[in-house]
């Protein structure tokens, strides 16, 4: 027997994707938007009254004081996820915390110890392992109809101009595509084929050390393979593809694209059936779902699967010589 309960939700960090989730966070009944932290009281104040948040703070341990928070959304760049989410859980907050989870496994790692010693609920904030097309993946996958998946081919590449000062391209930001975008590949290849055997790298970084194209060719002693993209300087098409022995499934980042489906030669598309919004409620319901259960960690994406992810993110940064020396040389 669970029970459900409204939860408090506060937002640490009031920067654009801050933006998108608090939009979708008033779309769930149970959320009761409560508090914004920003370095800023004047921006926090101004992200409440756009939201309808109750409070605004302009610190984030103002914030993490207030005993009234349940649930911390963490915006912040990845650089800074540590931080941010050890001073939630030392307060005893639940966190959901933006991907990537952190800069490397050491991060990530205390990041889980704390959840346990504070015996506080931890999720990366993956929003795609929730969205419906990726689940309508899974299920073909599981199903077996159109045979064993052997191959997958995913990009996310979108062009933005250089600016070493930006958090895209400033290492002390956690810089670069692979942590921004790339993470989502390397993710849809861990979620569908696995852990790799190989992993083939070719990158090219900017000035600033920031990758600014990465391609990655995952090798699988079975046979399997993924060929996995990301970058910042052109546009793609941003498309996820899943290739089977006896026909393929496309899907598109853009989550009003139907899934394009095909059985050996006859091609059909399928419509997903999306909720109002942009789909980051549904990590957020998902998240508020684990705390009636008194779950300190989700089953759907698990904190092992999140190390897993750092781990691989780490194994593909050594190869391409991506370094963040304030965090990787501690
Ligand atoms: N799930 C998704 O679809 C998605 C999409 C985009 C980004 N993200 C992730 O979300 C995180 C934030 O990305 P964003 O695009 O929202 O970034 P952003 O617009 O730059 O916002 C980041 C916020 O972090 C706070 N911050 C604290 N210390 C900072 C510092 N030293 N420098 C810069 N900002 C600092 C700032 O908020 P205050 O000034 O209010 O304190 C800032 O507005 C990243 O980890 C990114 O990977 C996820």
């Amino acid at each position: 027997m669970t029970t459900k309960k409204t939860y408090n939700w506060a937002v640490l960090g009031c920067g654009k994707i801050a933006k998108k989730f608090a939009s979708d966070l008033k779309l769930l009944e149970n959320a009761n938007l409560y508090a914004t932290a920003s370095r800023s009281l004047q921006k926090a104040e101004e992200f409440s009254n756009e939201f309808g948040f109750e409070k605004a703070y302009g610190t984030y341990e103002e914030m993490v004081n207030d005993p009234k928070v349940d649930i911390v959304y963490i915006a912040t760049p990845h650089s800074l996820h540590l931080e941010h989410s050890l001073l939630c859980m030392n307060h005893k907050k639940a966190v959901l915390c933006e991907k990537a989870f952190a800069i490397n496994e050491k991060e990530v790692s205390q990041m889980i110890a704390s959840s346990k010693e504070n015996n506080t609920f931890l999720m990366e904030a993956f929003w795609t392992r929730f969205n419906p097309a990726f689940l309508k993946v899974l299920e073909i996958i599981q199903s077996n109809e159109l045979g064993a998946l052997k191959h997958v081919k995913c990009d996310f590449k979108f062009f933005a101009p250089f600016n070493p000062e930006h958090r895209l391209f400033n290492m002390d930001l956690g810089g670069g595509s692979l942590l921004d975008i790339g993470i989502y590949p390397v993710f849809t290849a861990l979620m569908t084929l696995g852990l790799p055997n190989e992993i083939q790298v070719e990158a090219e970084l900017a000035k600033t050390g920031a990758d600014e194209n990465i391609e990655m060719l995952f090798k699988y002693t079975n046979g399997n393979s993924a060929n996995l993209a990301s970058g910042l300087k052109c546009n793609a098409f941003n498309a996820s593809e899943f290739l089977f022995e006896h026909g393929a499934v496309r899907i598109f980042r853009e989550l009003d694209q139907p899934l394009l489906y095909k059985k050996g030669y006859e091609l059909t598309s399928i419509n997903i059936e999306n909720s109002p919004g942009l789909g980051y409620q549904l990590e957020a319901k998902h998240v508020m779902e684990c705390l009636d259960k008194n779950l300190l960690e989700s089953p759907m994406l698990p904190l092992s699967f999140s190390l897993d992810l750092i781990k691989t993110l780490d194994r593909i940064r050594k190869k391409a010589n991506i370094v963040y020396p304030n965090h990787d040389k501690q």
